[in-house]
């Protein structure tokens, strides 16, 4: 696996981040390809998340390399009654810096910090030609859960959307016990 650039560090987002972390969101959803919408929500909004985020120790941890902000994973707790074990990841990298090993160190911080949140499940959204991702995602134990066909309107196409969630592991080798049959299997 590659490592990370020698002195980039990931670390907890923090209020100084915040415009630095719009224009990167900014950049990598106007590539169009890669996230639920092709432009960044507006900087308030951006802003009450982040704010949200370090207020509540949720996990959004982000990638510095000589002084630049250059990636972020976060996982927001959906918070609610009945999913609040669930929370759902979003991240990126700036593209001149992908393939170097600052994804799938950001991807482990975030859910190194959600399990010791105490969520159990981590569940993301990722199209289906974004094979980088995927097989990040699937390295990581991340499983398929379905496919949402038609899931975004995207210049004038519509486009499908795999769902994906990756269990915590105390509770997934039960699952996945040799000697527990689901009904119907032999
Ligand atoms: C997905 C993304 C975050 C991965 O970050 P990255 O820093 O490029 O990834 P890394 O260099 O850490 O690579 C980690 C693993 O991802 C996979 N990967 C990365 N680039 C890949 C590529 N071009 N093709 C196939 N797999 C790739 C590999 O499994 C790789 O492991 P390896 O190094 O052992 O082969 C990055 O490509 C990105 O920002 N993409 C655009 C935004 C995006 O897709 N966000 C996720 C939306 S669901």
């Amino acid at each position: 696996m590659t490592k990370p650039p020698p002195g980039c560090q990931v670390r907890p987002i923090r209020e100084a981040d915040i415009e630095a972390f719009w224009r990167l969101l900014e950049s990598v959803a106007s590539e169009r390809n890669f996230l639920g919408s092709t432009r960044a929500p507006p900087r308030a909004s951006v802003r009450d998340f982040v704010l949200e985020h370090i207020a509540r120790r949720q996990p959004q941890h982000v990638a510095e390399l000589d002084g630049q902000l250059v990636g972020w994973a976060d996982i927001t707790p959906r918070g609610q009654d009945a999913t609040r074990h669930i929370g759902t990841l979003g991240m990126g990298v700036h593209r001149e810096l992908r393939g170097h090993g600052i994804g799938l160190a950001l991807v482990l911080s975030v859910i190194d910090a959600a399990w010791r949140l105490q969520l159990k499940r981590i569940e993301l959204e990722v199209f289906p030609d974004n094979a980088a991702a995927i097989s990040l995602y699937e390295k990581l134990g991340f499983e398929h859960e379905g496919l949402m066909r038609m899931a975004r309107l995207v210049d004038g196409h519509y486009r499908d959307v795999y769902r994906m969630a990756l269990l915590h592991p105390d509770i997934h080798p039960r699952i996945s016990d040799p000697d527990i049959r689901a009904p119907g299997e032999e």
